[in-house]
C-alpha cells in the first residue's frame, strides 16, 4: 500500500485540529477506501485516546509501532498516557513510523500538536496533504497567518495545503470575505460549532461515527475526497 497521508494542524492551541483529526479518520474509514491510521502526534498531551475511549499504553512512544485498533479499518497510534517529553524522542522515529504506515494503510492521518516542534516539521514533509484547522476570530486567522508564513518559508508546496474554519456561527460578526482573505486558498470546509462535539467527545466516540449526517461530518466530507 502507498499511503495517503494528511497532517492536521491547529493555527493556534484549541482550534479543533483532533476534533478535525478523528472525525477525518473515522468518515475516512467508512469511506470503504482501506485501514486508516490516526497518529496522535502530541506526546505531551495527546487527546485522541479519550476521543475514542481507548486505552493508550503508558511507554506508548510510537518506537513500538504498534496500532491500537479504533473501530472497523481504523486503527490509532496513540500517544502516551504519561506526561512526555517530545524533545526526547529521535527525529527520524516520526519519518519512520510514517515510512512503515505507508506499507500498511490507505490513509494516514496525522493529528499534531498546536505547537511546531521537529515532529510536526517531518509529518508535515512527509504529508501529501496538509490541513490548518482554524477559527473564525481575528486572533486566530492571524495566528493562521503566520502558520502560512512558516510553512512558505520552509518550502512546502502550496498546493499541498487546505484551510478548515472550525467553529463557525452565522453571527460571529466577522466578515466571510475577511476570513477567504486569511486564508489565502479557498477554504476546503466550514465547520458549524455545535454543542454535539463536546458532547461526543465526552462520549468517547467521534461525531462521524454516531452522527455521519450530522451537518458537521457532511461539511468534514470534502476533505475525504
Ligand atoms: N465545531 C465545534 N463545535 C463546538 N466545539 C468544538 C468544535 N470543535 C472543537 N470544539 C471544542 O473545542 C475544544 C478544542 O478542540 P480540539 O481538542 O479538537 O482542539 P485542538 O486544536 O486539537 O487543541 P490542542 O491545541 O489542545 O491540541 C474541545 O473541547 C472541543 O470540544
Ligand atoms: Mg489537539
Amino acid at each position: 500500500m502507498d499511503a495517503q497521508i494528511v497532517t492536521i494542524v491547529g493555527a493556534r492551541a484549541g482550534a479543533g485540529a483532533s476534533t478535525v483529526a478523528a472525525n477525518l479518520a473515522v468518515a475516512l474509514a467508512r469511506s470503504g477506501t482501506g485501514p486508516v491510521c490516526l497518529v496522535d502526534l502530541d506526546f505531551t498531551a495527546g487527546d485522541i485516546a479519550t476521543m475514542f475511549d481507548a486505552e493508550a499504553d503508558e511507554g506508548g512512544v510510537p518506537e513500538a509501532h504498534v496500532a491500537t485498533r479504533l473501530s472497523r479499518g481504523l486503527y490509532a497510534i496513540l500517544a502516551p498516557t504519561v506526561l512526555g517529553d517530545p524533545g526526547r524522542v529521535p527525529e527520524r522515529v516520526v519519518s519512520e513510523l510514517l515510512a512503515s504506515l505507508s506499507t500498511m494503510y490507505a490513509h494516514v492521518v496525522v493529528d499534531a500538536p498546536a505547537a511546531v516542534n521537529k515532529h510536526v516539521v517531518t509529518a508535515l514533509e512527509y504529508s501529501h496533504r496538509q490541513v490548518l484547522v482554524t477559527t473564525p476570530e481575528r486572533p486566530a486567522l492571524r495566528a493562521l497567518g503566520r502558520y502560512l508564513d512558516m510553512l512558505d518559508t520552509l518550502g512546502h508546496d502550496r498546493r499541498l495545503r487546505s484551510v478548515v474554519i472550525n467553529r463557525t456561527n452565522p453571527d460571529n460578526g466577522i466578515p466571510t470575505a475577511e476570513v477567504e482573505l486569511a486564508a489565502r486558498t479557498p477554504i476546503a470546509a466550514w465547520l458549524p460549532a455545535t454543542p454535539d462535539i463536546p458532547l461526543s467527545i465526552n462520549t468517547g466516540q467521534p461525531l462521524a461515527a454516531v452522527d455521519p449526517d450530522h451537518p458537521f461530518c457532511h461539511s468534514l466530507l470534502s476533505l475525504t475526497h
